[in-house]
């Protein structure tokens, strides 16, 4: 109905709109307004009307479409263009250092410029505009997939809706971080405690809650802001240079961190790294580090990314975050093999982001080095995701008459039975068979992720099964399905719950066998080991088996059958050495355990067979990977199955015998090494290629050297 609109009605509502977006720019991006908030009101009221009349002349990015979405029913997922990518980290100088030798040695350039942008410690966003108008907000989510949150982004009045300039390119992608600024934060949690609500630990969770409100008038309450720091997707010619973009996207109306520097060597950015610690406290946004980059795009394009990291820059972090507290008592948790772990009950303290109130001690070597004791005033420290940590006695710290050192129990305090030291390690266990700790952490670590993966039963619920008697071992997992009625009776428990609980366990019966043996809890067998060890058995009769004849050799220790002959079995296998073997052979050899396998199968426990293939499959023989960092067609143990099913060895850290690295989302430190080994860097894509029978595809991440297997040798060089 364009026709019917006045001219005079087009041309007000373009003015009305370009002045408001105008006194939104100066009062929320350079704060500086130039008109009274009655003014602007009164503005974006004559817009409401003209457009209320003229429904032809309303636009998504008018000013007056800020709030107004409706509350949706969830987010809708979308795939980034290009992954939304994380950061590697330094600490001090000297990791920095490296990681600037690294890039020099990259590229063949001594000396490069870096911006120094502060580290704001929010949530990333990633935002497109066509032609000039906001059209989606999206969340990082995984890297790949995130959620569609452009009706909440929309409210944030930092963001521009509509970009001015005329060198806006047609489309554009940017990103930056959302914010919870910390004064508004204090205020809005006040508020919260007032209104009986729930309060948020910190303003970075509080930015998340707020961004994924499924209600954006509930997102436009509270005060969130944006700071915008790259653009991802450019149509044209653009800037050259990091800071040439910050500084373009100043123009097209968007607020950037105006604290940004730009540093010539690694003195200018440690002179940014010391400003910026200064400039912290002042500030009114978390930030948690320095993010470097180098400042020339086409270099930044030339050293390209690894994983999820890219190589042109890292985040030099602030060091952990330490508060004082008291520490009440120190406990003991008793683990699943028995062994006795100190940690400390601490008076809960707020420090770095979260209220800590626990946190390991290891052994009583080490509460003997730290030199604490129970009633100590103590540093406790966390840095970023790290966990929590007692560093020693603070400084005041005075001690009473009363206080003494910590000494490790003589007796279980689970089970009250005499404990031992293990002379292999530090550790000290309750031996127990019968103890009830142990029971528990081995029925939680049977149905664990990294074992037999049985969702929903968790720490509490199987403390609950096996104080009420529902569980003794892990083979009453799965007779639980025979009781569903007395299940439901459970506190908190209920028809749903239930159902989905015995489904899960039905599922696992299916889990492979090496998920199994990890699942069993033998001592010193971790999760590798145990894949050795069904690549050995290939069933769960034929470890029934063997442990039939390690009771046997037990009772009746003969040459054979068992004894020597079992070990000697299991020390052939790659990998498998005296101390596992011997434990394995223990293990079997308990008429308990043997009457836990056969209840298992007896239940219906079956893994799939496992098929030996033949040397001609062995395509990756003779050759040892690592793999680190997520990866996102297949799990990390997934691509550790794989590798080994076709013959290559899998470690669990990178040496100068390692052939491959396979790294997906942050790889940390193994990558490092990876470089300063010359190990070859693999991505997921060019490992799957591997294992499809092809070469990796050598680009230029990948590192090249040659493979000694000749199976790859041959593809690769063809
Ligand atoms: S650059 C290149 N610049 O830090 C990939 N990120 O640990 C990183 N962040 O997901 C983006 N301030 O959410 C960049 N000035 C800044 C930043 C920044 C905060 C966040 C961002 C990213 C995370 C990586």
């Amino acid at each position: 109905m364009i026709a019917m609109t006045s001219d005079a009605a087009v041309k007000r509502a373009a003015e009305l709109r370009d002045g408001l977006n105008r006194a939104n720019r100066l009062y929320y991006i350079d704060q500086a307004p130039e008109i009274s908030d009655a003014e602007w009101d009164a503005m974006l009221r004559e817009l409401q009307t003209l457009e209320a009349e003229h429904p032809e002349l309303l636009t998504p990015d008018s000013p007056t479409q800020r709030v107004g979405a409706p509350p949706s029913d969830g987010f809708e997922e979308v795939v980034h263009p290009t992954p939304m990518l994380s950061l590697g980290n330094v600490f001090d100088r000297e990791e920095l250092e490296a990681w600037h030798r690294r890039v020099s040695e990259y590229v063949e350039v001594d000396r490069f410029d870096m911006t120094c942008e502060l580290k704001i410690d929010g949530l990333a966003i990633a935002i497109r505009y066509e032609n000039g108008s906001l059209v989606q907000a999206a969340t990082r989510g995984d890297g790949i997939r995130g959620e569609d949150v452009t009706a909440n982004v929309r409210t944030i009045r930092s963001i521009p809706l509509r970009l001015v300039g005329d060198d806006v390119p047609s489309t554009l992608e940017v990103r930056g971080e959302v914010f919870f600024p910390i004064s508004a934060f204090e205020r809005f949690n006040a508020e919260r405690v007032e209104g009986g609500l729930q309060t948020y630990v910190n303003p970075r969770n509080s930015a998340s809650g707020s961004l994924r409100q499924l209600d954006p008038a509930e997102t436009a309450a509270r005060p969130l802001d944006a700071f915008i720091y790259s653009v991802s997707a450019f149509d044209g010619d653009g800037p050259e240079t990091q800071s040439g973009i910050l500084d373009a996207l100043k123009r097209w109306g968007f607020k950037i961190n105006s604290w940004s520097r730009v540093a010539a060597d690694l003195d200018g950015v440690s002179t940014a790294f010391d400003a910026a610690t200064a400039d912290r406290p002042g500030l009114d946004y978390g930030i948690d580090g320095l993010v470097i980059k180098v400042d020339d795009l086409a270099l930044q394009a030339r050293l390209g990314t690894v994983g999820r990291d890219p190589r042109w820059a890292t985040a030099w972090k602030f060091p952990a975050e330490q508060a004082t507290t008291r520490l009440n008592q120190i406990a003991i948790n008793v683990g699943r093999t028995g062994s006795l772990t100190p940690y400390a009950i601490l008076e809960p303290v707020f420090v770095g982001g979260v209220t800590v109130s626990q946190a390991t001690l290891h052994n009583a070597d080490v509460i003997a080095d730290k030199d604490i004791r129970e009633g100590d005033l103590v540093i406790v420290q966390r840095a970023g995701d790290v966990i929590p940590q007692v560093v020693g006695p603070a400084p005041e710290n005075k001690r009473g008459s009363d206080s003494k050192p910590f000494e490790m129990p003589d007796r279980c305090p689970a089970c009250d039975s005499a404990v031992v030291p293990d002379d292999e390690d530090v550790v000290i266990r309750c031996v127990n068979g019968r103890c009830p700790a142990q029971a528990v952490r081995l029925l939680e670590h049977f149905a664990s992720r990294g074992a037999m993966d049985i969702e929903g039963l968790g720490e509490k619920l199987v403390s609950v099964l096996y104080r009420q008697e529902f569980v003794a071992d892990v083979s009453d997992i799965f007779g639980l399905a025979d009781r569903r009625e007395e299940l439901i009776e459970i506190d908190r428990m209920g028809e749903i719950s239930v159902t989905n609980l015995l489904a899960a366990i039905e599922n696992s019966k299916k889990q492979p066998l090496a998920r199994l043996i990890t699942g069993l809890g033998v001592p010193h067998l971790g999760s590798e080991n145990a894949e050795l060890i069904a690549g050995h058995y290939l069933s769960l009769d034929a470890l029934i088996d063997a442990s039939l004849r390690a009771n046997i050799w037990r009772n009746i220790p003969l040459e054979g059958d068992g004894g020597p002959d079992l070990i000697e079995n299991l020390i052939g296998i790659e990998g498998i050495g005296p101390t596992i073997a011997e434990s394995i052979r223990d293990w079997l050899g308990l008429y308990t355990n043997l009457r836990i396998l056969r209840n298992l199968r007896n239940h219906g426990v079956k893994p799939p067979p496992i098929i030996k293939r033949d040397e001609d499959d062995l395509t990756l023989a003779g050759l040892r990977f690592v793999v680190s960092g997520r990866l996102e067609s297949l799990s990390r143990q997934e691509a550790q199955g794989r590798i080994k099913e076709l013959g290559g060895a899998v470690s669990s850290s990178v040496s100068g015998k390692t052939n491959y690295l396979v790294i997906g989302a942050d790889p940390g430190s193994k990558y490092d090494s990876a470089i300063r080994l010359n190990v070859p860097v693999l991505e997921e894509q060019q490992f799957l290629d591997l294992l499809a029978g092809g070469a990796p595809g050598v680009t230029e991440t990948v590192e090249t050297r040659v493979p000694k297997s000749e199976a790859i040798r041959n593809t690769l060089f063809d």
